[in-house]
């Protein structure tokens, strides 16, 4: 299982954003391969439970092998929605549920197994022994190859790796939302040879008024020659825990240049201004 660099998120694909048809659906795969990028973010909850189903159909129409690309997927979040009519919010890491929304997954994606697995979120109940059954379980009948988590902090990990080893923690961090880098998130992942994804890796920046911020991101563009999301993939990258940013945009055009932004290699001096920008202060 070889990740691309970087991943193709597909929150935003179905009723949960641009809303596509399978044959454009299909189209944004084409793309996202013929540019470099193998590896497909899922969830089970993404669109109201729907758009695994509709990635499937797609898939189907893009002619491509199964064996070519990776499937990421999540599970745990009862969402209520259409399919769902539950009152409240909440999360389910029973072995009854796992392996009821792997099977989901699985059928919806038109496939026999998934890359990885995710836990979407830290539940403050989970138990971790009743997990670890359940996620090696479904790693011997070859559902899953891999396993990770999402949105889990240093000690949450600390807890789930006493009974499994975690491949992957996918947690949201960028130039915008940098926190991970400096409450330990992202270092007990290094030490522990965790690869971290990067979820919402452009943060807020195109909705953002910190000026700063957007000049800085403007004039780096420009010296490297690149579109101001290269610059804030780039910055990402620069990170020694090797991770993988998880692209949510929905245009053909952001998705075939986003691989750009691993040959830029960005001087120190520019990492760190655009951390002092985004901070609105120095470095102590
Ligand atoms: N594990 C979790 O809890 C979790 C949570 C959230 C998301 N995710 C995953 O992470 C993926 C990415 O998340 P995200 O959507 O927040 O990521 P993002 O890549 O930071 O943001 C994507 C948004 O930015 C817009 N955008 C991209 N390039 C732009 C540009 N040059 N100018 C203006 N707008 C631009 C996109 O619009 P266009 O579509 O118009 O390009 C889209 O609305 C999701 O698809 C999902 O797979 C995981």
């Amino acid at each position: 299982m070889k990740l691309s660099k970087i991943i193709s998120g597909t929150m935003n694909w179905g009723s949960w954003g641009a809303n596509y048809s399978p044959q454009e659906v299909s189209k944004l795969i084409n793309c996202a391969y013929e540019s470099g990028i193998n590896t497909f973010d899922h969830a089970d909850i993404y669109g109201g439970y729907t758009t695994e189903k509709l990635f499937g159909k797609g898939f189907k129409i893009s002619g491509l092998d199964r064996d070519k690309v990776v499937y990421i997927s999540k599970c745990g979040i009862m969402y209520p929605c259409d399919k769902l009519p539950i009152n409240v919010k909440h999360y389910d890491y029973s072995k009854k549920h796992i392996l009821k929304s792997v099977e989901n997954s699985l059928k919806n994606l038109n496939t026999d197994y998934i890359d990885c697995l995710l836990l979407h979120r830290p539940s403050p109940i989970m138990d971790i022994k009743e997990i670890s059954d359940t996620i090696n379980e479904l790693i011997d009948k070859k559902m899953i190859r891999k396993f990770g988590v999402s949105n889990f902090t240093a000690s949450q990990m600390k807890l789930i790796q006493m009974e499994l080893k975690i491949s992957f923690n996918q947690i949201e961090f960028s130039l915008t939302h940098f926190k991970p880098m400096f409450d330990g998130t992202l270092d007990f992942m290094q030490i522990n040879d965790i690869k971290p994804m990067a979820y919402s890796p452009l943060g807020n920046y195109f909705s953002s008024k910190n000026k700063a911020l957007l000049d800085k991101v403007k004039n780096i563009s420009l010296k490297y020659s690149c579109k101001e999301d290269e610059v804030l993939l780039s910055w990402i990258l620069k990170h020694k825990s090797e991770i993988f940013p998880v692209i949510g945009t929905t245009k053909e055009e952001r998705i075939a240049r986003s691989l750009k932004a691993e040959k830029i290699n960005m001087d120190l001096i520019d990492w760190f201004e655009l951390l002092e920008a985004s901070s609105g202060r120095r470095v102590p």
